[in-house]
């Protein structure tokens, strides 16, 4: 049984320029996305259904390789929108690949400019943890290009949740109670208000590149992008050991529909660049084959998305 719980928050803060600039201005971030050839082959096939001759704006451009294909393939015209310092390798593959006609690069949020019209609106900010890149507020202003029958994409994404048995990041979470109680006996100290302090501080969320689970995945929320309206930002739903032993926290996953044949996704069996998202609770659970654990998902743009037991 899934509850949702809907609350008001104030709007979110976009993410500082500096917070972009520190991972999005640096050259090495954007090779290594590009390397992901299933994400990148798969949205340079999503181009070639959608962009000839097609007016076409990419939310977020880097080095605007993607832009620059698209008018390859026949676009009407490109608009990349970048707001890190990478907008002048974009700029400058457009001059050295002749298509100064065809592509503009603005240097900037798109939520900073005047909408234009275009028959396409894409991007690709996805994150492990889901919102960390603004995706919400930037395909909520990529959606005021759209010509009416014009494509926004990806247009939803899906959040999925189960629980993890182990992590590579798990032994931070729960050994570090056991690693100060075994310091304190040794050196005769009372440590019980730093492990109170470590159990009343939110459970710790961090990107992992394995994990075991220990539950079939439910799916915990469907966000509409480009849409008006916020997101609800927390969700409690059930979720049922798969077998006997401990489980240590809960994974989150997101799968974003392009079109029919491209969804980008970050499951737990092949998570590609991005990673996993996991939460690792500060006391692992011993659980019975079937027992239901209640969590609450929270979907919050800032801080941002933990998966914690209620
Ligand atoms: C994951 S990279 C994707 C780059 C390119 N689209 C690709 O798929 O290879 C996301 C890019 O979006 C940019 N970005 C982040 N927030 C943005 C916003 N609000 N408006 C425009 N671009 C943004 C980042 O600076 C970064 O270069």
């Amino acid at each position: 049984m899934t509850k949702i719980i809907l609350e008001k928050l104030d709007d979110p803060e976009s993410i500082p320029q500096d917070q972009l600039e520190e991972v999005w201005g640096d050259p090495w971030q954007h090779a290594r996305l590009l390397a992901d050839l299933e994400r990148t082959r798969g949205l340079v096939d999503f181009l070639a259904r959608h962009a000839p001759g097609k007016r076409v704006v990419e939310v977020g451009c880097g080095t605007g390789l993607l832009s620059c294909i698209a008018a390859r393939m026949g676009a009407s015209s490109v608009v990349g929108i970048e707001p890190t310092r990478r907008y002048v390798d974009a700029q400058r593959l457009v001059e050295a690949s002749g298509l100064s006609d065809t592509v503009t690069i603005l240097h900037g949020r798109v939520e900073d400019f005047e909408p234009g019209q275009a028959d396409l609106v894409f991007s690709e900010l996805l994150n492990a943890d889901p919102f960390a890149e603004g995706v919400v507020p930037a395909m909520r202003a990529g959606a005021a290009w759209l010509a009416p029958g014009g494509l926004l994409a990806p247009g939803e994404l899906e959040l999925h949740v189960a629980l993890v048995a182990a992590a590579d990041v798990d032994a931070e979470a729960t050994g570090a109670a056991e690693i100060v109680t075994e310091l304190g006996r040794t050196w005769n100290l009372n440590v019980r208000p730093l492990l109170e302090t470590l159990e009343a501080t939110p459970a710790r969320t961090t990107s992992a590149s394995w994990v075991e689970l220990r539950s079939a995945p439910v799916l915990a929320l469907r966000v509409p992008l480009g849409v008006p309206e916020r997101h609800v930002e927390s969700v409690e739903l059930d979720l049922f050991a798969s077998q006997k032993g401990r489980v240590c926290g809960a994974v989150l996953w997101f799968s974003a529909r392009y079109d029919a044949e491209l969804v980008l996704a970050n499951p737990p069996q092949e998570p590609g660049h991005w990673g996993l998202l996991v939460t690792c609770w500060p006391r692992a659970m011993s659980l019975e084959e079937g027992e239901r654990v209640r969590v609450r998902v929270d979907l919050r743009e800032i801080p941002g998305v933990a998966v914690v037991p209620v």
